[in-house]
């Protein structure tokens, strides 16, 4: 994009990537780089609305409209916030984007991938991650470690409480993404300590630094 760089963190629930996210954003800004962080859904006031709806169990969108409340936030924070930041000449860091809809709505809820391709660039207006990093981990181990996690509540575990089926579907279409997008779309081990992992992640953007 004009001037600045967006890198995009994605994987499966309790992948770590939020914690990735954190690690990267600080290392990028100890370089004296300048970094903006935001999040799908979410981002901006609207898209945080449309986010606690989508994660609340208690309500249940048809994959159809799961998709277009997904669409909704992320125009708004493409608009909002990324757009504006990259233009700015920011790296921007955004947990999610618009691959999550190309793994969860087409890969794991069955919407027709042309649909969601479709409608992602509608809603991304011509924005389009430099570097995507997915974080890969064994679907029982992150899924344990989802389900487990303290910020995993009532009212907004919908996704941690699917089959592990659905999970699985989702990291498989992280695995075609990869494979069909290899010079955007990296795969990054994430076994081992957050270090660890940071250090892979690294090095997996570090063609994208000055
Ligand atoms: P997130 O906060 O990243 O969840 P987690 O930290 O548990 O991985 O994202 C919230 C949920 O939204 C996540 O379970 C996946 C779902 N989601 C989609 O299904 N499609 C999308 O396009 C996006 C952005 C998120």
């Amino acid at each position: 994009m004009p001037g600045g760089r967006l890198i995009t963190f994605e994987g499966i629930e309790g992948c770590g990537k939020t914690t990735q996210l954190r690690l990267l954003a600080r290392c990028l800004q100890a370089r004296g780089l300048p970094v903006v962080t935001t999040r799908e859904p979410g981002g901006t006031p609207l898209g945080e609305r449309v986010r606690d709806v989508l994660l609340d169990p208690s309500l249940a969108p048809v994959a159809v409209g799961e998709l277009f409340l997904l669409e909704a936030a992320r125009s708004q924070v493409v608009a909002e916030v990324v757009a504006p930041a990259l233009s700015a000449g920011n790296f921007v860091l955004c947990d999610r984007f618009a691959d999550s809809s190309v793994a969860y709505q087409a890969g794991a809820r069955g919407v027709d991938r042309t649909e969601v391709e479709r409608l992602n660039a509608l809603a991304c207006a011509g924005v389009v991650p430099d570097r995507t990093l997915v974080f890969d981990l064994d679907v029982e181990l992150a899924l344990a470690r989802a389900r487990h996690r303290p910020t995993t509540t009532a009212v907004n575990r919908r996704f941690e409480d699917e089959a592990i089926s659905f999970h699985r579907a989702v990291a498989a279409a992280y695995h075609d993404l990869a494979h069909r997008e290899p010079h955007r779309v990296v795969l990054v081990d994430a076994r081992g300590t957050p270090d660890e992992v940071h250090a892979r992640a690294l090095a997996a953007v570090m063609d994208l630094l000055p």
